[in-house]
């Protein structure tokens, strides 16, 4: 079967096999920031975003792809949001292996692009999917909070 998606802005086609999954597909054309987990739907190293909206690509069906919009990490490495959380990440020391990074990154950047709910609650909301043995969060909760102060005195501290 033949699927046709939107990859990061891009048409693309691509043959899938019955019953796979997304972030297979993802890589076989190339998306290396799609990383390999525990393939259950519970570590959030594979997130993408379909449709705007973070998945984890290794539990959504290659097939359910065909027709939407699929975003990677390597589609957004021009975004000025992306930019602010990648510095922030690595001012704070919050990278380690750097296995997780790119599911935790689009994890915060569908935050911050979807809610205004800057709060450290909300921000660790926004990572709860997204798991990290180097770390133990607190360095990304850091650089989430510095981007989400960002926002908030851009905004002349409104929240
Ligand atoms: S590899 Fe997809 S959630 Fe872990
Ligand atoms: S930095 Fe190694 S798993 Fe998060």
């Amino acid at each position: 079967m033949k699927i046709e998606m939107e990859l990061n802005g891009r048409p693309v086609a691509h043959e899938i096999a019955p019953g796979g999954n997304l972030l297979s597909v993802l890589r076989e054309i190339g998306q290396f920031s799609v990383k390999l987990g525990c393939e259950t739907g519970d570590c959030g190293s594979c997130t993408v975003l379909l449709d705007g909206e973070p998945v984890n690509s290794c539990v959504v069906a290659a097939a359910r792809a065909h027709g939407h919009q699929i975003t990677t990490l390597e589609g957004l490495l021009g975004d000025p949001l992306m930019k602010e959380l990648q510095h922030e990440m690595v001012v704070k020391g919050a990278v380690q292996c750097g296995y997780c990074s790119p599911g935790m990154l689009i994890s915060l950047y569908a935050h911050f692009k979807a809610s205004g709910d800057l709060s450290e609650h909300a921000l660790r909301e926004a990572l709860t999917g997204n798991l990290c043995r180097c770390t133990g969060y607190v360095k990304q909760l850091e650089a989430a909070q510095t981007v989400a102060d960002n926002r908030q005195n851009e905004s002349g501290g409104a929240s």
